[in-house]
């Protein structure tokens, strides 16, 4: 029996016949870019977050992005964000002329410290050079930043404060939902993620009105009142029609799966606690359980067992971004974000989907007690 990392196939069969419904009424009406889908999904996205505006746009990364462009992010200005990241989180803050000034992260959550945030912005503001400018908090692995904290510290310092919810769509903090949590947040529909399509996709979340027009304009090459009248500067990077037919008929099973993940995720934590490092959970917060993280020493020995014994493994992620050879140049080198530096050599995410059964996970729980015993 060999365990899928995730299992889209299985997703597949529970969704198929609606599916196959919403695709065929797009290949009927024809409206590839702009068709009726796009309006549904992204109404009914905002009634699942309770969030008055939602921006289907093209990626996750696209959704970073227009965010920072609608705020006039650019040249001169610090935007803060955790080194031990996806590199589209710092990629952005390129894209529009920032600089960006990595933290560090807290070791149990893999979140920003909001300590170590306080510091960078104190230091940045000191040294003069940089207008601390933004903030973006990353969702790491499905479990919210930690958004109290965090809001405080862009509240005093006058930031902006950006929610990279990539990873965390379906994820609660103090039974506020992903989407709500920051000024404006942007997600992922990437094919792996808890809520993914058939290619790529993402969207912007925001109570804002005017912040919620211009990340609408800025989508669709910052047109203004019409196609032909552009007034700011845009990108093609609206979500396709048949992608967001895919979203609607996902979306109608997506709570029953952040349950099926919480659930995977409890028995893990019952089985391995013992054994390994266990994700921790901040108090109020509720994970999606876009992966399964544990620490552990000797890691990469044990994730080559367990391949061995047909039990696919992630390291997410093996670099953190201020060690990136693309990204150097605005890090302070090795040594100098400790946590980060870390947790890029104990980290190893499990197989993680809400259809993982009881007998996948005694499998996958034994063969890392024996590849632990082994190392
Ligand atoms: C933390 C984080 N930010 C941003 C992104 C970018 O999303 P996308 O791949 O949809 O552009 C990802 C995707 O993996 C991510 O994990």
């Amino acid at each position: 029996m060999s365990i899928p990392f995730v299992n889209l196939a299985e997703q597949q069969r529970r969704i198929r016949p609606d599916l196959e419904r919403r695709i065929s009424q797009v290949l009927d009406h024809g409206r590839y870019v702009n068709g009726p889908e796009v309006a549904e999904l992204e109404a009914r996205l905002a009634s699942f977050t309770d969030c008055r505006h939602v921006i289907s746009v093209s990626s996750g990364t696209d959704a970073l992005l227009a965010v920072l462009m609608a705020k006039g992010i650019g040249r001169g200005d610090a935007v803060f964000l955790p080194s031990f990241t996806f590199t589209a989180t710092a990629e952005v803050v390129l894209l529009c002329g920032a600089t960006p000034v990595f933290v560090d992260v807290d070791a149990s959550t893999f979140n920003l410290n909001p300590t170590c945030l306080g510091e960078a912005i104190a230091n940045t503001a000191k040294d003069g050079r940089l207008r601390p400018a933004a903030l973006i908090a990353v969702d790491l692995f499905g479990q919210p930043a930690d958004y109290p904290a965090i809001n405080d510290l862009a509240d005093w310092h006058g930031l902006f404060c950006l929610a990279d919810s990539a990873q965390s769509f379906g994820a609660k903090m103090k039974n506020q939902t992903v989407g709500t949590l920051a000024e404006a947040t942007a997600t992922s529909f990437y094919p792996a993620k808890p809520l993914g399509c058939y290619g790529d996709g993402g969207a912007i979340f925001t109570d804002d009105d005017e912040l919620a027009a211009t990340c609408r304009s800025i989508r669709t090459h910052g047109e203004g009142e019409d196609r032909y009248n552009i007034v700011r500067l845009g990108m093609n990077g609206r979500l396709d029609t048949l992608q967001a037919a895919v979203l609607l008929a996902k979306l109608e099973i997506f709570e029953d799966e952040i349950e099926l993940r919480r659930s995977v995720a409890r028995r893990y934590t019952d089985s391995l606690a013992e054994l390994v490092t266990t994700p921790t959970q901040m108090s109020g917060a509720d994970s999606s359980w876009a992966q399964y993280t544990i620490k552990l020493p000797h890691r990469d020995a044990i994730a080559e067992r367990l391949q061995h014994r047909g039990i696919p493994t992630q390291i997410y992620y093996p670099s953190p971004m201020h060690l990136q050879p693309a990204y150097a140049e605005y890090g302070g080198g090795r040594g100098s974000l400790p946590v980060s530096e870390r947790l890029s050599g104990e980290v190893l995410a499990l197989p993680m989907h809400p259809y993982l059964d009881d007998a996948a996970i005694a499998m996958i729980c034994e063969a890392l007690r024996d590849a632990v015993a082994a190392a």
